[in-house]
């Protein structure tokens, strides 16, 4: 299973990536908000960093919500750097510009997915990505894990290409599930990437030995 980081956070992008096991990162509008980023050109010079930062893919979203507005802002965002894929909204304009991508060769993240059915329709448009988040299903007393479970179960019987990337993942627990349900990406909050280190019992093994250690070797 890869492991993106959900954030447009340099430094906690910088952090991820140098633990070795980052394979992309997602952002969002939000997220972008959130570190102040506004302007087109700053928030394209942000992918950029950010492209520069990782190795993977960096998925970057478009705003607009109608066809023609889509194909020119993920056309523009295809172009900026090759690690990008184009975040598109599951609405029925999103889909025709997903279709569109497919067709030219531009990978593309359909986001906001809450069912079996929109999922099935990204896969048929020909996305690289799905997204579905768990945590805001969750949320509404929807299990979001088990909504993994079924998109894998409908990608692998169909055949469909399309990778399933478990998105507004919450907690590290949420990670596990993910994996257990097959997801091919989870993309996550460094917090939960690094609650996946944390045991009582490593750090009682490790005192005991650095302890075991130093009475000899003092
Ligand atoms: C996915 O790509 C989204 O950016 C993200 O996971 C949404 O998470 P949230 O529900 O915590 O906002």
């Amino acid at each position: 299973m890869k492991f993106f980081i959900d954030t447009a956070n340099l430094d906690q992008i910088r952090e991820a990536q140098a633990l070795g096991v980052l394979d992309g990162v997602t952002t969002n509008p939000s997220l972008m908000a959130k570190e102040g980023i506004a302007g087109k050109e700053n928030i394209l010079n942000h992918y950029l960093q950010i492209c520069e930062i990782v190795d993977g893919d960096v998925s970057a979203e478009v705003i607009s919500t109608d066809y023609e507005g889509m194909i020119k802002e993920g056309e523009e965002l295809a172009a900026l750097h090759p690690q990008i894929v184009v975040k598109v909204p599951i609405i029925k304009d999103g889909i025709k510009a997903i279709k569109y991508f497919s067709s030219k060769g531009i990978r593309t993240n359909c986001t906001l997915v809450f069912s079996a059915g929109q999922a099935l329709l990204a896969a048929k448009a020909g996305a690289t990505y799905v997204s579905p988040f768990i945590g805001r299903l969750d949320d509404n007393s929807v299990d979001g894990v088990e909504l993994i479970g079924q998109i894998v179960d409908m990608y692998n019987y169909y055949e469909f290409d399309t990778k399933v990337l478990a998105a507004s993942i919450r907690h590290t627990m949420h990670i596990i599930k993910c994996m257990e349900m097959g997801a091919d990406v989870a993309t996550c909050p460094l917090s939960a990437i690094l609650g996946l280190l944390k045991h009582p019992l490593t750090d009682i093994g490790l005192k005991q030995f650095i302890d075991d250690y130093n009475k000899l070797n003092k």
